[in-house]
């Protein structure tokens, strides 16, 4: 037997129903902010990845499913392509591609899957689902302002209550600007230089070329040495503390609740200033529902010709729906009526029928004329049905059906013409 492959799975129903439910309700909260849909594509050329997510990050320099595409000659090399593994380098590569500065702030959002060779785990894919929003944008477009930080942050609060998760803490920082960025990886430097030699090879390597992403190391002994490293709110200029004041006095003003964390500095290099995280509590090790933060001059990285300041985030709808899992019967599929062809010629009749009253927005199953009535009562309660319809050739004649309520037993005759609404009304 052939099956799926280490560190994906199958979404079957009916937890899908909930991963729509899900889906659904985050589309109206975008739409209530003025965000519309981009679908970027799945695979990229890989330098997106290097260059904005940053070659010496986790997911650039492990996790990523990378393969050389073949050229159009025999002799031609072909190109570096990645599965993409998070979407904001996509969108703002799209935003450079098709010149959206032009429209002035562009507030996109995207869902689908990401894909990140990781050690599989609860909560831990390597083909996981994302829901990625952003906030891109001319700095004349005011996307640089805090009031952007605040307004999706704002939202993000607004859009869990929604679906019923009060469990979460949303931890903030501000990793600060280029500038502020070089006077702490010096800081960094100096701090590690004299105990580097004891840490893991990455760490060594890290210490060099990236001092911020010592941070991501998972190394357990390496842990105690991480904690006396110095933290990044302390070498923030005067522009990033201004910043992220005036970001926290929103939050307090439209009654966000945060905790500030300046040890948060997250696994991705494109980071300047806010940079926040919401984790949830009853999902164990892998407890970040989301993350996300802003991105000033990750478009410049890209290849932009005008400077495009932003902030996003991704929620991990993995984690989400097993947030939400409470709410999985309550979202499963409910089906109104199975329609039951009993006797010659009767399948015509039913499949019409049926028809007509799934034009009605019903939600309807349809038996088969060759099996027994106890069969098709059978297949109508597994199949969760409210009603059991008879067509039969008395019902036909008389154009009144037999309409029995699987719950409570009862039968009724109810003409055609009243059917959908008889079945709809309960
Ligand atoms: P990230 O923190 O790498 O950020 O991922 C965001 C969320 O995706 C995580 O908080 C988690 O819920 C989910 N996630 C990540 N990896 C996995 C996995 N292997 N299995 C299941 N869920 C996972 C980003 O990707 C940034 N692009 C977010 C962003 C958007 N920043 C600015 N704009």
């Amino acid at each position: 037997m052939i099956k799926a492959v280490r560190g994906t799975r199958d979404l079957l129903p009916p937890e899908t129903a909930l991963w729509n439910v899900v889906e659904a309700e985050v589309r109206e909260v975008f739409r209530a902010y003025n965000f519309q849909e981009i679908r970027t594509p799945i695979f990229e050329a890989t330098e997106l990845f290097a260059r904005g997510v940053g070659e010496e990050t986790d997911i650039v320099s492990k996790e990523m499913y990378t393969w050389e595409d073949r050229g159009r000659a025999e002799s031609d090399k072909g190109q570096s392509l990645t599965l993409r593994p998070e979407a904001t380098a996509g969108i703002v590569r799209a935003y450079i591609e098709h010149k959206l500065g032009d429209r002035g702030l562009n507030k996109l959002y995207c869902m689908g899957p990401m894909f990140r060779r990781e050690r599989p785990q609860k909560g831990r894919y390597r083909q996981f689902y994302q829901i990625d929003a952003e906030v891109i944008g001319p700095a004349s477009a005011g996307s640089e302002r805090p009031i952007r930080d605040a307004e999706v942050l704002e939202m993000l609060n607004t859009l869990l209550r929604r679906l019923g998760i009060a469990d979460f803490t949303l931890y903030i920082n501000s990793v600060g600007d280029a500038a502020d960025r070089a006077a702490y990886n010096d800081a960094l430097r100096a701090a590690l230089q004299p105990v580097v030699g004891k840490m893991c090879a990455d760490c060594q390597r890290r210490a060099v070329t990236n001092p911020l992403r010592v941070f991501d190391c998972k190394v357990p002994e390496d842990q105690p040495v991480i904690a006396t490293l110095p933290v990044i709110s302390n070498y923030l200029g005067e522009t990033s503390r201004e910043h992220f004041q005036s970001v926290q006095a929103l939050l307090k003003d439209a009654g966000v609740v945060f905790a500030v964390n300046p040890r948060l500095v997250r696994g991705l290099d494109y980071y300047t200033r806010t940079a926040f995280e919401f984790t949830h509590g009853a999902l164990g090790a892998q407890n970040a529902i989301l993350g996300g933060g802003r991105y000033d001059g990750l478009a410049e990285l890209l290849g932009s010709p005008q400077p495009a300041p932003g902030i996003g985030f991704a929620i991990g709808e993995d984690r989400l729906v097993m947030a939400l899992q409470a709410r999985a019967t309550e979202a499963a599929a409910s089906m109104d009526v199975y329609v039951a062809p009993v006797g010659e010629g009767m399948n015509r009749k039913a499949l019409r029928l049926a028809g007509d009253l799934r034009r009605e927005g019903l939600a309807v199953e349809l038996g088969d004329r060759s099996f027994r009535l106890k069969k098709m009562f059978e297949a109508a309660t597994k199949a969760g049905a409210k009603y059991i319809l008879i067509v039969g050739e008395n019902e036909v004649k008389a154009d009144a059906f037999a309409l029995k309520n699987l719950a409570t037993g009862e039968q009724v005759s109810v003409p055609l013409a009243e059917l959908a609404r008889r079945i709809r009304g309960g």
